[in-house]
């Protein structure tokens, strides 16, 4: 953050405040309103932070005009086309791209920790079948906190590295895991020679009777999807991590409560509501109703997969998602897939709307997303599970950026009080 001598005057009751204005490297201005209960008394006002900077970091920068995405400045879609998702990992992780042994190195560290401790598959058997395989992971990854003691002394960087590699490792076992559970198949260990997005799909899809062969364009897919979500800036789930750990909470417990944030339908569960809305409207000739309701103040519905808090023009992961879509159908031959020809239709019909147009709402990442997912045959409830796994990296990267900065405070936010003042109580028989 580079310190800048410009100053906003604030004024009111015959008071005026200067307050200093932060300018970063990419993006706006910030006021510095740090001070500014201590010297003016008041408070800011900004339920849902439209307008507030939670924090300062060097990770993952947006900018929603210009559809841009970069990642430690790297743009996401060099990186979708180019990289792949352990090396998009270390970068988030460590800042910089690694050298070949660095690379080789660090996927070997995460190769060899993907199992879970025998113990934890006790934990599968006290859900009932039918749970969603995000509650699952909640609980798991929260669990992890019950297990791991040698990796929750934050104070020390060697556990926090340990910790890192841990949860980015055993993400997918665990994802996996909860979906076998919840089909009645028999849980499927890791491989360590097979790359990341290829153990993940065996872990799901094989069965003890019969070989699996991973299909190469699928696992391309499946890193890709993995490369897409992989972090995200302040968003919702992340912004949960950084005010949990901000109170030195165990680390896999933080996880586990951006797990629960990211559940949301809307937050990482729109890929899951989108592929049911796209169900619901069934057919083509539909989807002008759909809109109509969409556009309806008095009607709660919302197209699922579009808009989005940050990007204004169009989201860039979506661009390089609907590209992989068309790949995926082609080879699985479903390219006549009803929910694939509603999702196209219905793209272009809400892009041609006004008021969609006006209100800048066009696909996000969870638009095409699910319907890649759809087409490789996991359910939708496996959807945000598949996110989660993703966006552990970014949560983890935010998460120790936050702990290792000397200035970390408690996260506390104040309010807008509108409730009672002060009143005596008064006994029951005097009511
Ligand atoms: C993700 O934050 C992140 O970075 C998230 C994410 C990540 O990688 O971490 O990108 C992942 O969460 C993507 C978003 C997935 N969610 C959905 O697809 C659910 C559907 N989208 C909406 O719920 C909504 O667009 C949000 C929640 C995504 C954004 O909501 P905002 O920024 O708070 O916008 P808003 O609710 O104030 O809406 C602005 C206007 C409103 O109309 P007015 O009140 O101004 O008249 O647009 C309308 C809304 O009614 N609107 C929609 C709409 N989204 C917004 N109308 C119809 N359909 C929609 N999808």
């Amino acid at each position: 953050m580079t310190e800048s001598t410009k100053t906003a005057t604030l004024s009111f009751d015959g008071k005026t405040f200067e307050l200093p204005i932060l300018s970063p490297t990419a993006g706006p201005d910030v006021l510095d309103i740090r001070k500014l209960y201590a010297q003016a008394g008041v408070f800011t006002y900004d339920p849902g932070f439209t307008s507030t900077a939670s924090c300062d970091s060097t990770i993952t920068f947006i900018d929603g005009d210009k559809g841009e995405l970069l990642h430690r400045g790297y743009p996401i879609d060099q990186l979708a086309e180019s990289s792949h998702f352990l090396e998009v990992c270390y970068i988030l992780l460590y800042g910089e791209l690694p050298s070949p042994a660095e690379l080789e190195d660090f996927e070997a560290r995460v190769t060899n920790h993907t199992m879970i401790h025998e113990q934890m598959h006790n934990f599968f058997r006290g859900f009932r079948r039918d749970a969603h395989p995000m509650a699952t992971m909640v609980g798991v990854v929260g669990a992890m906190s019950a297990f791991y003691h040698d990796s929750t002394d934050i104070s020390d960087p060697w556990q926090r590295e340990v910790a890192s590699i841990r949860l980015i490792a055993k993400m997918p076992t665990i994802a996996a895991m909860a979906y076998k559970y919840s089909i009645g198949q028999p849980f499927v260990y890791p491989r360590n020679d097979l790359d990341y997005a290829s153990n993940f799909l065996r872990m799901c899809f094989s069965v003890p009777a019969a070989e699996y062969e991973v299909n190469p364009i699928l696992s391309r897919a499946m890193d890709r999807i993995f490369t897409l979500h992989a972090d995200h800036e302040q968003n919702a789930s992340t912004s949960t991590v950084r005010l949990a750990s901000s109170s030195g909470a165990n680390p896999f417990a933080c996880i586990a409560a951006g797990i629960a944030c990211l559940w949301g339908p809307a937050h990482g569960g729109a890929n899951q509501a989108c592929l049911e809305m796209l169900e619901e409207i069934g057919s083509v000739d539909r989807i002008p109703e759909f809109i109509a309701r969409a556009k309806d103040k008095n009607d709660p519905f919302r197209l699922m997969g579009f808009g989005h808090r940050v990007y204004k023009n169009f989201d860039p992961r979506a661009s390089v998602m609907k590209k992989s879509a068309d790949e995926v159908l082609d080879l699985l031959g479903v390219e006549d897939n009803p929910k694939l020809q509603v999702a196209k239709e219905l793209e272009k019909q809400a892009l041609e709307d006004p008021y969609f147009k006006d209100k800048k709402l066009f696909p996000n990442v969870d638009f095409y997303s699910g319907i890649i997912l759809e087409a490789m045959g996991f359910p939708t409830s496996m959807f945000t599970p598949i996110f989660a796994v993703a966006r552990t990296v970014g949560w983890i990267s935010q998460w120790k950026e936050q702990i290792s900065d000397p200035q970390l405070k408690i996260g506390r936010p104040r309010q807008l009080y509108l409730g009672e003042t002060a009143r005596d109580y008064s006994d029951i028989e005097n009511r």
